[in-house]
């Protein structure tokens, strides 16, 4: 059953990536976090567009084309590529991936400027500040270092000190240079346009009564409020890269006053493409009558720029406001701030290059939620998460009963299913769930999911399809066992949709359908689906080691300094230490563990030994020797489905005399204590050959 809903029509951006380096798994975070909530509102047959586009103005952008020896435009041009083919690499549904050095962009930063000064809220003034004469450019206070004016510590940024914490103008360090020449910074004044953010201060204590703004947020905003707002300083002098100021001669556009104004100049580009009403999304008549929404996702680092001087311009200007803004937190890898060192600097591409999308798209949907805490890619963690959940639950599912109705059942799946309780409990969940991607909880939503799919397991664990398939005439219910386990599954894609778009495509290309929200019950039994063909891989270590390797070797260029008088970059998460109990060490050394040798076994024979009930006689192949081994696991495997398949050996383990002869050692199985839920014989992956040791 499917809820009818009023359709939406909302706008979402994520913040637009600076065009001097390449996307590191950071902004992958955010465009994996926004893209997630538009697939979602998408799904839910909500109009939801989505634009984003590259941040090109600024002093490091024009520096880093210098040192590289090209144009800016040339500069911005191929990072622009660049990161397009890394997000459109991870899925990222963008609706529209533009850039700020666009004539749109020009159009409304011009504009809304005008606007804001012939309504009274610009002033002009002139301030001092440090020089460089020999590059002749002004000095943003990362360009300048020094000794602390305080505590004489040296090699300090200009504006404040790492050693004591004090905060200064560069105008106050000891000896200060400038670090792109090394030549002496001198005093030099300019007049500078400045927005006057204060006279705001009213509207902004009203828009943080705004109950969609998370209580971080809220809480920063008011701390700003309390210490009194300030103007603030939109200009910055030639030579800059971005826009010059209307009637203002060599005055630029600081690259923070046109870069939100950027989200609309991408959305008005792609208003062009398809034909919609720009209006109805940022005119504040226009919009309410409408009934458009618009959030903001972002990185806690910017709220300031989002939560105080965007919505202020936004007001002065009659634009619509946001109707919130969505702020995350940062993202370490594996419990430090990301190093290039170490090799976990990770770029998009390198990622890509070494692993499929949706793992990350899993691992960052599991550990998000609806607050600004920071987030660790823990890597061992990463590889056992993606393992267990996607491969040995999720596609599990469809692995173990899709080769029956291929098999047996022509492909086609059932028109009555045997348990038609889990189906509905599945079905029912759908309105939980989307509660929770609504508030941006991922993790809880597919933690949730996960739940459903170790009930749907467990069901295929008690029918076991298998052992039915060996019995005469219950054609009807291994029909009707594995159509259940096959529309379950399709249930559980269908709400992990909007986290992986690559599995779900496949998938629906297995199903024969497209998947909606909601309604597989209904709609697949009867109908014909595609022979299942292996989903996802499991990841290997072996494959991460490579990644660091690979971003150990070639970390991106030296980052330029931090955008002028930018941000404070976040602080990476911690990693806890694990949770001890009071119960006995059980635990063992590595070299304890080493003296148990594992080797790859081919089954060469399997036969069932008389007068006994439970066990079967193998033959294996260890590589260049043979052994006999007497196993258990008799209910579980018919000899002849063993032949051939490859299994894990004890092999030192001391020959045991049975009844039957002689055992050679031990062959591994998963089994629950009671064998109730079957056994499972261990098989390394395909590749593996006879006689390899397992470490
Ligand atoms: N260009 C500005 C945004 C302008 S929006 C009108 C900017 N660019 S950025 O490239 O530095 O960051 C883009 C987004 O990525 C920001 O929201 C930022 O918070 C986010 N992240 C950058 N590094 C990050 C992590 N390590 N972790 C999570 N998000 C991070 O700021
Ligand atoms: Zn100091």
């Amino acid at each position: 059953m499917t809820t009818k809903i009023k359709p939406r029509r909302i706008l979402v951006t994520s913040a637009l990536p600076y065009a001097n380096g390449p996307l590191h798994l950071g902004h992958l975070l955010e465009h994996i976090q926004t893209d997630i909530w538009a697939r979602f509102q998408r799904l839910r047959g909500h109009e939801c567009h989505y634009v984003c586009a590259d941040d090109t103005h600024g002093t490091p952008i024009m520096l880093k084309a210098q040192e590289l020896g090209v144009s800016p435009e040339a500069l911005i041009a191929q990072v622009h590529g660049e990161h397009l083919a890394d997000l459109q690499g991870f899925n990222i549904s963008h609706d529209n991936y533009y850039t700020t050095h666009s004539e749109e962009n020009r159009a409304h930063a011009s504009s809304i400027y005008l606007k804001l000064k012939q309504r009274g809220y610009i002033a002009e003034r002139s301030i001092v500040q440090a020089f460089d004469p020999e590059k002749k450019l002004f000095l943003a206070d990362r360009y300048v270092k020094g000794s602390c004016p305080r505590c004489d510590a040296s090699d300090q940024y200009g504006d404040n000190c790492e050693v004591c914490g004090a905060t200064y103008a560069p105008t106050d360090l000891k000896n200060p240079i400038s670090i792109l020449s090394g030549a002496t910074p001198v005093e030099k004044e300019s007049l500078h346009y400045f927005f006057k953010l204060p006279e705001f201060t009213d509207f902004i204590k009203e828009w943080l009564g705004n109950e969609n703004l998370q209580p971080a947020v809220r809480n920063k905003l008011g701390e700003w409020l309390e210490s009194g707002l300030q103007e603030w300083d939109i200009s910055r002098d030639a030579p800059y890269f971005g826009f010059e100021i209307p009637d203002a001669p060599g005055k630029y556009f600081y690259v923070w006053l046109d870069a939100p104004i950027g989200y609309m100049a991408s959305f008005e580009n792609y208003c062009q493409r398809v034909g919609l009403d720009f209006d109805e999304f940022w005119d504040r008549d226009a919009a309410a009558s409408a009934g458009t929404e618009l959030y903001h996702f972002i990185g806690k680092d910017i709220i300031n720029f989002h939560g105080l001087f965007w919505p202020a311009m936004m007001h002065a200007c009659d634009l619509r406001l946001p109707n919130a803004i969505f702020a995350h937190g940062f993202l370490s890898v594996d419990g430090a701030k990301m190093s290039k060192s170490r090799g976990t600097f990770i770029t998009a591409s390198s990622y890509l290059e070494h692993l499929a999308p949706d793992y990350l798209r899993y691992y960052f949907a599991s550990r998000l939620g609806s607050g600004v805490d920071d987030i660790d890619l823990n890597l061992e963690d990463f590889v056992q998460k993606c393992n267990a959940d996607l491969v040995g639950k999720l596609v599990n599912i469809a692995s173990r009963c899709a080769g029956f109705i291929t098999k047996r059942f022509n492909n086609t799946l059932a028109n009555e299913v045997d348990n038609p309780e889990l189906l509905t409990d599945i079905a029912q969940a759908g309105d939980a769930l989307a509660a929770l991607y609504e508030v941006r909880e991922f993790g809880k939503a597919a933690r949730d999911i996960m739940a459903l799919a170790d009930r749907a397991n467990q069901y295929i664990d008690e029918k076991q399809p298998w052992v039915v398939a060996k019995q005469e005439g219950q054609e009807q219910l291994l029909h009707a066992i594995c159509s259940t386990g096959v529309i379950a599954f399709a249930q559980l894609i269908a709400y992990l949709k909007p986290i992986l778009p690559s599995l779900a495509s496949d998938s629906e290309a297995f199903l024969n359908t497209k998947l909606e929200w909601q309604g597989v019950n209904d709609s697949l039994p009867g109908t014909t689906i595609n022979k299942f063909k292996p989903l996802l891989k499991r990841l290997e270590n072996s494959s991460i080691e490579q990644l660091l390797e690979a971003n150990r070797q070639s970390s991106p260029a030296a980052a330029a300094p931090a955008q002028a008088n930018a941000k404070t970059s976040g602080k990476a998460g911690g990693k806890k230490p694990a949770a001890t109990g009071e119960s006995k060490d059980t635990t063992i050394e590595i070299d304890e563990f080493m003296q148990v040798e594992l080797r790859v076994a081919r089954i060469e024979k399997a036969e069932a030994v008389e007068g006994a009930d439970k066990l079967l006689k193998l033959t294996l192949d260890v590589g260049n020797e043979t052994r006999t081994v007497f196993s258990g696991i008799k209910s579980a495997y018919s000899p002849d489905d063993l032949q051939g398949r490859l299994t894990v050996l004890v092999a030192n383990l001391k020959p045991r005399k049975m009844r039957f002869g002689t055992s050679e050692g031990m062959v591994l199985a998963a089994s629950s204590d009671d064998d109730k839920a079957g056994i499972y014989l261990l098989e390394p992956d395909s590749g593996a050959r006879p006689g390899m040791r397992i470490t």
